[in-house]
């Protein structure tokens, strides 16, 4: 044995002989977190299934009491979980002193009031959920200290103010939901210079504003990134397309300009793409689908995209939901789009879509929603429409230029709940047995 082991025997003797054994140090460990544990306690104000009440009790182990993992090396609390309890009240501030915690879970429930400054002291805390309860205000500015923190979950809460700069500096993160708060502010343009293994980003339906940053393409390990309802503007960076890992990206409702850059398409793993609700422009590249094989979702309604359907479509041998409906998008409709046998939703309403709608189509029990109306689409429809696709929920097709009769088929998609076929030059052939919907379903 070196001088070096020596040397640290000998600094945690004294370390152990100042501090933590000067009274006997098995209780004082305990008893800190025992006292933390029932300050925590007595700020839940209903407990409606009394699971606190009797079994949170002086003179029992805590290691025993419902919720809590200790480490079984020293005996200290290292995972607390309340999560599902209906619990009701405010979250004490002494859950900072359970210095040995690596897990909390307090989802779930209905604490209210401020996330407490002194979480941020849990040096250990690698997970940390709190989401699905009413809590307010800020995110701790402490938030910044924690150097383990893995998966940080807050979505569904009442959050207001800026995500604290600080938190992008936590290297270890692997997961981080805020969905569903009010938290503004902008993402700090180095967002991705310090997260490395950052996989899962979340902050949909927040108040967040500004550029989506450049900086982006450095989270390499990045497979969702989800930055809907948002009032993100400007262009999305190009460098996404460095994204090699990139599975879905959701940047639905909200602001942003430009064109959706065509080397996102070289990503291989990207299953959903989600931009609906925002002024992009340009196109959708002709060869969408040699590279991005792998696409299921592709929800672009209502921009300002134009140019053709991309004519590989049909590559995409997974793609369930190709929904483009509220742009601008001209020319003919590639026959072998019918033969895509995966498609659940083909959304193409209110384009400029021209040509003869052959629908001479595959023969598929997975069509559920079918939207062609407002284009300029001419042609019949066959007879057998019904019977090829039976499980057809939705049929739009109106203001178009279609002729010859209305298949009586159509009685045999039992799910029909909308249809429209009105301004075309269809002759009533069939009296339609369905009721139109309450309200026109959702077109995203
Ligand atoms: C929490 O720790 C602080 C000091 O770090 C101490 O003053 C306080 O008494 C502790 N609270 C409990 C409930 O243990
Ligand atoms: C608390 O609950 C746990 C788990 O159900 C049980 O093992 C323990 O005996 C209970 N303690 C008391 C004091 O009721
Ligand atoms: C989260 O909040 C949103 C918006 O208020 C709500 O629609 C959603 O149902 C909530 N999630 C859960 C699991 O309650
Ligand atoms: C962000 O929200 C906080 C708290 O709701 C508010 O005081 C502040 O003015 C907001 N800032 C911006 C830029 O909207
Ligand atoms: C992040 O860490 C770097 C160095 O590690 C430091 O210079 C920078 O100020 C930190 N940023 C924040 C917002 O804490
Ligand atoms: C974050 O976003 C994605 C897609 O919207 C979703 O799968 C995930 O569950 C979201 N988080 C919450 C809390 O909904
Ligand atoms: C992203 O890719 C482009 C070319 O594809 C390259 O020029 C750029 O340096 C890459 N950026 C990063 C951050 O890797
Ligand atoms: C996509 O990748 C292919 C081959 O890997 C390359 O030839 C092409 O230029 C890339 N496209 C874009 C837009 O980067
Ligand atoms: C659709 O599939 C059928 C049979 O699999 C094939 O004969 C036909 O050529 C295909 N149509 C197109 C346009 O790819
Ligand atoms: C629709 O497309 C035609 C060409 O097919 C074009 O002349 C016309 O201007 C387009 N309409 C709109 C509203 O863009
Ligand atoms: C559809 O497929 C079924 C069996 O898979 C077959 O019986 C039927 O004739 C086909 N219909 C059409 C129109 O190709």
């Amino acid at each position: 044995m070196g001088k070096i082991s020596k040397l640290l025997l000998f600094f945690s003797f004294q370390y152990c002989s100042f501090i933590a054994c000067s009274a006997n140090p098995i209780f004082k460990s305990i008893s800190t977190d025992e006292s933390a544990l029932l300050a925590i306690k007595s700020y839940i104000t209903n407990d409606p299934f009394s699971i606190l009440a009797t079994n949170w009790t002086r003179g029992t182990s805590v290691c025993n009491w419902i919720g809590i993992t200790c480490s079984q090396k020293n005996q200290r609390v290292t995972a607390l979980d309340l999560s599902a309890r209906s619990f009701q009240g405010t979250i004490a501030k002494e859950v900072g002193n359970l210095s040995f915690l690596v897990s909390l879970d307090m989802s779930r429930n209905n604490f209210y009031g401020f996330i407490p400054y002194e979480i941020g002291y849990l040096k250990r805390l690698r997970y940390l959920y709190m989401q699905l309860n009413a809590l307010s205000g800020q995110i701790p500015q402490s938030f910044g200290f924690f150097t383990r923190m893995e998966e940080l979950v807050l979505n569904n809460n009442s959050l207001s103010g800026p995500i604290p700069r600080s938190i992008f500096n936590i290297s270890s993160f692997r997961s981080v939901d805020l969905m569903y708060n009010f938290l503004n502010g902008t993402l700090p343009e180095d967002l991705c210079t310090n997260l490395p293994k950052l996989e899962y980003f979340n902050v949909s339906y927040n108040h967040i504003g500004g550029k989506i940053p450049a900086t982006l393409s450095q989270c390499s390990e990045i497979k969702f990134l989800f930055l809907e309802g948002n009032y993100f503007t400007g262009s999305i960076p190009e460098n996404v397309g460095n994204l090699s890992k990139l599975e879905q990206l959701d940047l639905g409702r909200n602001e942003l300009t430009g064109v959706i850059p065509s080397r996102l398409f070289n990503i291989s793993s990207l299953s959903v793409l989600i931009a609906f609700l925002n002024q992009l422009s340009s196109g959708l590249p002709g060869d969408m689908c040699k590279n991005a094989m792998n696409l299921e979702r592709v929800l672009l309604s209502t921009n300002i995209l134009t140019g053709p359907i991309p004519s590989s479509l049909s590559y995409c041998r997974s793609m369930k939901q190709f929904s483009v409906p509220y742009n601008n998008f001209q020319g003919l409709i590639q026959a072998d789009i019918w033969n895509m046998s995966s498609l659940e939703y083909l959304h193409l309403t209110a384009n400029n879509l021209t040509g003869k709608l052959d629908l001479s189509w595959g023969n598929s029990s997975t069509w559920k929603r079918i939207g062609l109306g407002g284009n300029r689409l001419y042609g019949n429809l066959p007879k057998d429409l019904g019977f090829r696709h039976p499980n057809l929920a939705y049929l739009e097709l109106n203001d178009n230029r279609l002729t010859g009769q209305i298949p009586s088929s159509l009685s045999q998609c039992s799910a029909l709940s909308w249809i429209n076929l009105d301004s075309n030059y269809l002759r009533d052939g069939f009296r339609f047995q369905v009721g139109l919907a309450e309200s026109l379903p959702e077109v995203m």
